[in-house]
């Protein structure tokens, strides 16, 4: 599966650490940066986004210092439906009720373990559709 990922300093690890889990499982990462240096988190949020817009990716993962900038900027883009998670529940929910095509999560505030597990969640998800899709297409609509 083609995926983008991007972050800025503050999820740098963790962006990295995700990354590689994610290669090691035969997924073709296309990596946004940043790349350890500090960066502006809007600037990342949209090359993921627009990669994910484009088609050319499955889905994005975005990681600044709490995820809460990062996916503020990615939902300016039209068409984005950027979840931060912080839980597992949450990460399933992204998918089966919100369909979002990018999640996010801070690296400042989750550990990687952690964060790998609620990929692994919102992954083994599928959306549910019916009156889920209803509501993401009113999203999509403002
Ligand atoms: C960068 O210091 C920090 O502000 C950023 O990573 C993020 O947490 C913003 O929401």
């Amino acid at each position: 599966m083609n995926i983008a990922i991007g972050s800025d300093h503050g999820g740098y690890e963790l962006k990295d650490a995700l990354r590689r889990r994610l290669e090691e499982q035969g997924h073709q990462l296309m990596d946004a940066g940043c790349f350890g240096e500090a960066v502006d988190y809007p600037g990342i949020a949209v090359k993921v986004a627009a990669l994910v817009t484009g088609g050319e990716a499955a889905f994005g993962i975005l990681c600044c210092g709490t995820g809460i900038g990062i996916s503020i900027a990615a939902n300016k883009v039209k068409g984005i439906r950027a979840a931060l998670c912080a839980d597992c529940y949450s990460a399933r929910m992204a998918k089966e009720h919100n369909n979002a095509n990018i999640i996010a999560f801070g690296g400042r505030t989750v550990g990687v373990e952690h964060a790998w597990e609620m990929v692994r969640a919102y992954m083994a998800a599928e959306h549910l559709g019916g009156v889920h899709a209803r509501r993401t297409a009113q999203i999509d609509a403002l």
